[in-house]
């Protein structure tokens, strides 16, 4: 089984409407003593499941039209991040499979501030991994996401919300979601966000085959369902199905589980274990390869992950999260 997992206490997140990040603790008292230099920030950052994923329609861009619920959960990676101002960007990372050069979306994130923050930003970090990547778990977006707060919180910067949310978006479709976290819909391409009813229960088992999908390949395939013949997402339903869970059974799919499945017979595999389990509840995350099942109880969910994890795999507990980001 994973590290035992951080719990999000207190996060920061954007509010609707301007707001001055107001910060009382020792990091922010530092850094406002010294602008140029702020002391290190301990950025906490959540990983998401998709409770559902239906597929709209392919756009002229190349991305696809989506309707999804986002789900942040507490299984989180670790970024101790230093703000400077010689436009230098050092990433030291405890996964050596991520890059952690230009392509590393930390280093793009930093980049990306520079408009607001001005153009020698630079940042020193430190990322501990927990997120396997290539899950679907959106842990590159969120690791994102934490850095574009911690530069608004370490520069003590007053950006809106909308145009943090802008800047997210250029970085990936669904780094919008993690400055919020919770419960959300994520229309358009992931980016449009509506809260949702929270989800209150449910233990998460998530679990990940050797294998990794890159995000691209899965919409790419032909196979999946595009969703025209079906009706839209009823938000009022959707939310009152949210709220009696798991009193009330989950009425979603993931349609990129539709092309990932039959190309995969790892995640198929994973799949049917953990509905053996009758869980109330079980799904493939984005487009995949992680999956994961809901339980009523703890003690439950941690015998089915301890089982996953003695064959070697990535397992993990998790639990639902009404934010994405906690820094200290
Ligand atoms: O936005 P992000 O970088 O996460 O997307 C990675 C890739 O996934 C895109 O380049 C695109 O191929 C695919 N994608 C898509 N439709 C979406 C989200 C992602 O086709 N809504």
């Amino acid at each position: 089984m994973g590290k035992p997992v951080p719990r999000i206490r207190e996060a920061v997140s954007p509010r609707p409407g301007p707001r001055v990040h107001r910060v009382r603790d020792a990091a922010a008292t530092a850094a406002a003593k010294s602008p140029h230099t702020p002391a290190p920030l301990h950025v906490t950052t959540c990983a998401k499941v998709n409770l559902s994923l239906e597929i709209i329609r392919r756009r002229e861009d190349g991305y696809h039209e989506i309707e999804t619920i986002f789900q942040s959960i507490d299984l989180a990676d670790a970024i101790e991040i230093e703000l400077t101002s010689d436009a230098r960007i050092e990433i030291e990372c405890t996964d050596a499979s991520i890059p952690t050069d230009e392509r590393n979306l930390c280093h793009r994130a930093i980049v990306a501030m520079r408009p607001v923050a001005g153009p020698s930003l630079g940042a020193r970090m430190r990322i501990e991994k927990r997120i396997p990547s290539g899950a679907g778990l959106g842990g590159g977006s969120g690791n994102a996401a934490g850095i574009l707060l911690a530069v608004c919180r370490g520069l003590r910067l007053d950006v809106a919300p909308e145009k943090l949310a802008r800047i997210g978006a250029t970085l990936g479709s669904d780094v919008p979601f993690f400055l919020h976290g919770g419960t959300m819909l994520g229309r358009g391409r992931g980016e449009l966000l509506t809260p949702m009813e929270p989800l209150k229960q449910g233990v998460f088992v998530v679990v990940k085959p050797e294998v990794s999908i890159p995000t691209p390949w899965a919409y790419a395939q032909p196979t999946f369902g595009l969703t025209s013949h079906r009706p839209r997402l009823n938000l009022r339903a959707a939310n009152s199905v949210l709220a009696r869970f798991p009193r009330s059974a989950l009425p979603f799919r993931n349609a990129l589980e539709a092309a990932v499945v039959p190309a995969f017979p790892a995640v198929a595999r994973l799949l049917e274990e953990l509905l053996s389990e009758q869980p109330c509840f079980a799904s493939m995350t984005g487009s995949g390869s992680a999956v994961y099942a809901i339980f009523t109880h703890e003690d439950r969910a941690v015998e089915v992950a301890r089982r996953f994890a003695q064959r070697g795999l990535f397992a993990s507990v998790a639990k639902p999260t009404r934010q994405a980001i906690e820094i200290r």
